[in-house]
């Protein structure tokens, strides 16, 4: 599958039509943008990484169930899958308080929370993706109805289930994510985006280490060498 015109250009991806109309490819870029692009920068392999994370964690959730937009990886930096309309919401998981949660809730970082928190936050840059509820998501026309909001919700929570006790057997605590959707040309809602250490935070079980992009926006240096350990992990080596 050949690429034909670039569709879009995202801090992470970019994205290019193909032959197929029903079928886009990703390719998975090395930048690392933080605080809404303010902070910049690249890593070396950083993408092909992701694009080996993603795949893997697609075909578990396949296997698991979840229908995703995957269709498969072409080579290091690119990923075949459908084409969806994107629902403009990031659905984000969180197992463990920290990062924006702990900083606007005063939540102390690292507790355990009592119960999966699912939030929503509207995908859009100019305003800063800020927290949504429910009514705001429908006011928008971000979903046509409620139901669509509950099924969000109900397919992050989903997932959680399964890579939160996969992670676990790597060693790894999975704290947070963030998921995106979209609706495929028959209106289903299915995953789509990527699921990797850029989206999801890691940390390591026994050493408390970050596996994850807060190595970059935190200043801590080896990014790299913490993705390849997220994916090595995750091949078992
Ligand atoms: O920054 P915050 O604590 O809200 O992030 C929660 C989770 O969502 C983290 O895993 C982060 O990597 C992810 N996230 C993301 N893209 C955003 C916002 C958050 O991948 N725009």
């Amino acid at each position: 599958m050949e690429k034909r015109e670039l569709l879009y250009e995202g801090k992470a991806k970019k994205l290019f039509t193909t032959d197929d109309e029903n079928l886009l490819i990703s390719e998975f870029k090395d930048d690392l943008t933080a605080f809404n692009g303010a902070k910049k920068s690249s890593e070396a392999g950083k993408g092909a990484l992701n694009n080996k994370i993603s795949t893997e964690l697609f075909n578990l959730l396949e296997e698991c169930g979840i229908q995703t937009h995957f269709v498969k990886m072409l080579d290091d930096n690119n990923m075949l899958h459908k084409r969806t309309k994107v629902i403009l919401i990031e659905v984000i998981v969180r197992n463990i308080a920290t990062g924006s949660l702990s900083k606007n809730l005063g939540i102390k970082d690292g507790t355990v929370l009592p119960f999966t928190l699912v939030e929503f936050d509207y995908k859009n840059d100019a305003l800063g993706d800020p927290k949504l509820n429910d009514q705001h998501a429908l006011i928008l026309g971000l979903v046509d109805y409620q139901d669509e909001l509950d099924k969000l919700r109900r397919l992050a929570r989903q997932v959680n289930d399964i890579l939160k006790p996969y992670f676990a057997s790597k060693g790894l605590n999975l704290v947070d994510f963030k998921l995106e959707f979209g609706k495929d040309s028959s209106g289903n809602i299915i995953l789509i985006d990527e699921i990797s250490p850029d989206n999801c935070r890691f940390w390591d079980m026994t050493s408390g280490e970050k596996m994850d992009k807060d190595r970059f926006r935190q200043g801590l240096g080896g990014l790299r060498v913490a993705y390849e350990q997220v994916l090595n992990r995750i091949l078992g080596k």
